[in-house]
């Protein structure tokens, strides 16, 4: 962000008080924030009475072998019986839980009872082929209801399972499936995408041919075309599931029980595994999704555009959601198939109420048209929410305005992959938000800015955002590496979180997030790591050097922008340019596609041979270098703007 976009978010002075009709009927009061101040203990206690125990808990929160949280201690529940026949239990059965837009536009609704019968089936499915409780199962689905239910299933049996998202590469999901050690693979033949199919099932053979622990791959059919088929491995979700009977007998797993692994890049070039655990994660989701969207489980429609894919779709589509008995809309297309405006078509179609996206997709649909909403009803949202990078205060003000007919709150959702919940927001009803800031940390959980020594930072400063105390849904480790979970979260500064963003704090003590501050990018809200985009680079044979940068840009937040040095003779060209791209997107999957990459023969390395990325960022976002006196060779980003000046450009 340059600093004058800085320093203008920072002069922000609207805010938008809560509508008092609005206030009058609210989930939270404003002294929800003392009652947790009282005691943070008893708070997250409360809160998880929401949910259906089997057997209490003896201690809250059990913090002796910090950083390793254990909460709810003793208690014992069962995470998908909690999100779905505890509904029906209640008499809630004719509820319908889904409502699946097909990107066709075909539509089905699923009630949480047939939901119930499909969740015991798979469960029983998947117990016949061999997975008990503690194994783990990878899902590699699109946004289809077999999705959550092969989720769900996992939970109920207590198999962790690891969701690749489906835009990830073969090689991807074969280095996922391999560090969890999967079992199982879930996946579909195909997707519809953009008016046509996509296979799927070919990057699972591709993937599992060199993954020892894959025993089956479960395969739904979706788009219906050819898949090729190994007898011994691969068996049809309607052979096994369908026929499978609805009766399942839950049984109650510990609440430290793992729940999940959730991939997510770091600053090497290895993904993280971020474990989440169930008691904890299902009471924070389940508060801050009442919450944090004011939901009213009886009338609202909720729509949450992610993927399954991304903790957004663990969270606040599968465990949160269901958990308080909601209905909601899930779509399995693109924004702009058939047309632009399909995602308005839908909250008219099914009367949304609620509707929580990106920033990213906002920032689009401005560009696509800023009136291209008003030709739809949109007269049922009550309620909006932003997630996944910060929502600069333009974007706010059209989502306020064009989609939310200057009425509805805004919630602008800070949290991460490890946090497993909303961890700052402003509170609808409660919180008078400004356009840009996620405002203050949730009750319960205590956030600050702090300096370069850890000490929190004075009203009108600027730091690193940190977390200060253990919280329910927090990261219980990384998958099989204890100390990197130390190194990479606690050792910054004694006994707090370091959350890997830079944030400001205005006059009011309201937090500003201003994005990562690692080697992390930051790109459509999906975060991708620069060390695994130059390890792909590297990768291709005519690549001897690559460094990686995220770039500012008005769409997609950041674009990544890589500088690579060619080996030998190679002498670049539009052709090889594009072969990279197609090669990093091979690699890890097209979301990690450079946006631009620019051949050059040196890169800006200090006398310790470290690549100043500052630098190549300066080049990236056409600004003026700044100081290069570090180098071990100034004269090298002569020739890197020299390069430039005479390379081709690709902006595909
Ligand atoms: C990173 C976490 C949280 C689910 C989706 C992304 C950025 C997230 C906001 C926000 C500013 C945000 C941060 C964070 N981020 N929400 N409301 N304002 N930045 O999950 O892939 O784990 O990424 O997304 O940089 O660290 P993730």
């Amino acid at each position: 962000m340059s600093d004058d976009a800085l320093s203008n978010l920072l002069h922000e002075d609207r805010t938008f008080p809560p509508d008092p009709a609005f206030e009058k009927r609210a989930n939270v009061k404003p002294d929800v924030y003392e009652e947790a101040t009282i005691s943070r203990t008893a708070f997250w206690e409360e809160q998880a009475r929401r949910l259906a125990w089997d057997t209490g808990w003896d201690q809250v929160l059990d913090w002796s072998d910090a950083p390793f949280a254990r909460w709810f201690v003793g208690g014992r529940l069962n995470v998908a019986v909690n999100c779905v026949d505890r509904h029906v239990a209640a008499g809630l059965g004719n509820r319908t839980a889904l409502i699946f837009e097909a990107e066709s536009g075909d539509t089905q609704e699923i009630t949480y009872a047939h939901l119930q019968d499909m969740v015991c089936q798979a469960a029983n499915a998947l117990t016949g082929l061999g997975v008990v409780a503690g194994d783990r199962v990878a899902i590699y689905l699109p946004m289809i209801p077999q999705a959550i239910v092969a989720m769900l299933a996992c939970a109920r049996i207590g198999a962790p399972h690891s969701v690749v998202f489906a835009g990830f590469s073969a090689e991807a999901l074969r280095s996922r499936i391999n560090d969890a050690e999967a079992k199982v693979v879930i996946t579909a033949d195909g997707q519809f995408r953009r008016g046509s199919t996509l296979p799927l099932k070919a990057a699972v053979d591709e993937a599992v041919s060199h993954t020892p622990s894959v025993e089956t791959v479960l395969v739904v059919r979706r788009t219906g075309d050819d898949v090729t088929w190994d007898p011994e491995r691969d068996v049809w979700w309607h052979e096994v599931v369908d026929t499978a009977s609805p009766e399942h007998e839950a049984q109650a797993f510990p609440a430290e029980h793992p729940l999940f692994i959730l991939y997510t890049s770091g600053t090497t070039g290895t993904p993280k595994g971020i474990l989440h655990t169930s008691g904890g994660y299902l009471t924070q989701t389940a508060w801050t999704h009442w919450a944090v969207f004011d939901l009213k489980a009886e009338s609202d429609v909720y729509w949450c555009t992610a993927d399954i894919g991304w903790v957004t779709g663990h969270s606040y589509i599968v465990y949160g959601p269901l958990a308080n008995g909601v209905t909601q809309v899930i779509y399995e297309g693109t924004p702009d198939t058939p047309h632009k405006a399909r995602w308005w078509e839908i909250v008219q179609k099914h009367r949304v109420t609620l509707l929580y996206t990106a920033p990213t997709a906002i920032r689009t649909f401005m560009k696509w048209g800023e009136r291209l909403p008003d030709d739809y009803d949109l007269s049922s949202l009550r309620l909006l929410g932003s997630v996944g990078e910060p929502i600069n205060p333009e974007a706010w003000m059209w989502y306020r305005r064009g989609i939310g007919g200057d009425t509805c709150p805004i919630v602008d959702t800070w949290w991460q992959t490890e946090t497993g919940a909303i961890m700052i927001s402003p509170l609808p009803g409660v919180t008078a938000p400004k356009p840009g800031s996620a405002m203050t940390p949730l009750p319960g959980i205590s956030a600050a800015v702090v300096d370069d020594h850890g000490a929190p930072v004075a009203p009108g400063n600027g730091g690193y955002l940190v977390l200060q105390q253990p919280w329910p849904a927090m990261l219980r480790g990384i998958w099989g590496n204890k100390q990197r979970y130390i190194d990479t979260y606690w050792s910054r500064w004694p006994d707090v979180y370091f959350a890997g963003d830079g944030a400001k704090l205005d006059e009011d003590s309201n937090i500003w997030v201003l994005g990562r501050v690692d080697d992390v990018m930051n790109v459509s809200g999906h975060r991708i790591s620069t060390t695994e985009v130059e390890s792909a680079l590297v990768s291709h044979p005519a690549v001897a050097e690559a460094a990686v940068v995220g770039a500012a840009d008005d769409m997609t937040g950041q674009g990544i922008v890589a500088f690579v040095i060619l080996r030998g003779d190679n002498t670049g060209g539009e052709e090889l340019i594009t072969e990279l791209r197609g090669h990093v997107a091979h690699e890890i999957g097209p979301i990690a596609k450079p946006r631009q990459i620019m051949i050059v023969p040196e890169l800006p390395k200090t006398r310790s041979g470290k690549i100043m990325r500052r630098l190549l960022r300066d080049v990236a976002e056409q600004r003026d270098l700044g100081d290069v006196t570090t180098l071990a060779d100034p004269t090298v980003m002569n020739l890197i703007s020299q390069g430039l000046a005479a390379a081709p450009g690709d902006d595909a």
